[in-house]
């Protein structure tokens, strides 16, 4: 190979090493454990919005899951690792979402398709300067509302990274719960891939020419008031 060659291809290699966010535990009030997230088995993100891995990502490992009171503090925090960013390094919203297993259904039977989501949290932009709440951050949570009808739930965070313009990158983990104590509040659900559309303006971004003035977190609103959000 030729220095010039040599030197392109350290320079496209360099560039395209961009951090890995895996987001392997799972915090439920005062506590925080793996057990109940599946786990990922490669480290490269969403880049389909069309796919059934934006669910959960690419076939994670089945987990344990957990017996949750609604009303619940729940999040994630990012899986910590000699090679692994210990806080987000990319501008980017992040989202925490539930997914109703259909009556009848189980982890193991239920593929995720049909209108089951509901996004209950989203971390989105700041401006002046333009950034995002999620930056340096390494931990999110929300409640799980108390009126949610006892069932089986993934509970999904979903980070996306607009550092590519034009390439959105969605680092996505699921845990599994088990519902008790709660109500008969029926949200509006929705279908995951479905939600997005790769032209979404939040998705589409450009977030360096021009710096974006205003921004919208791509998919539905969120459900819990944002005074219950916090990341750290
Ligand atoms: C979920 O919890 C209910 C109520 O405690 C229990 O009857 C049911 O077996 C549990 N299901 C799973 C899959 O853990
Ligand atoms: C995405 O948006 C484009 C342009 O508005 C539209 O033609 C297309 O049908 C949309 N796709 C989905 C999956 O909603
Ligand atoms: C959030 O605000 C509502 C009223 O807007 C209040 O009732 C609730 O206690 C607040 N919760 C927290 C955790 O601050």
């Amino acid at each position: 190979m030729r220095l010039s060659a040599l030197v392109v291809a350290i320079a496209v290699l360099a560039h395209g090493v961009s951090s890995q966010y895996l987001w392997s535990e799972l915090i439920h009030d005062q506590h925080s454990s793996p057990a109940y997230v599946r786990q990922q088995r490669t480290s490269r993100p969403v880049t389909d919005v069309s796919s059934d891995a934006l669910q959960c990502g690419d076939r994670p490992l089945p987990a344990h899951t957990l017996q949750l009171p609604a009303g619940a503090k729940i999040g994630f925090r990012l899986k910590q690792g000699r090679f692994l960013p210990k806080v987000i390094k990319d501008l980017g919203p992040v989202s925490i979402y539930v997914g109703l297993v259909p009556t009848g259904k189980s982890f193991e039977t239920w593929d995720g398709s049909g209108a089951q989501w509901v996004k209950l949290s989203e971390w989105g932009p700041a401006f002046h300067p333009f950034t995002f709440e999620s930056y340096h951050k390494h931990k999110f949570t929300t409640i799980f509302p108390q009126p949610s009808p006892d069932g089986l739930y993934y509970i999904r965070l979903e980070q996306i990274s607009l550092e590519d313009p034009g390439k959105p990158m969605l680092w996505v983990s699921c845990a599994q719960v088990n519902l008790t104590n709660g109500g008969d509040f029926k949200p509006t659900m929705h279908p995951l891939p479905g939600v997005y559309n790769a032209s979404d303006p939040g998705l589409a971004v450009n977030i360096y020419h021009p710096i974006p003035m205003h921004y919208a977190v791509p998919g539905p609103m969120p459900l819990v008031p944002s005074n219950y959000t916090v990341s750290e």
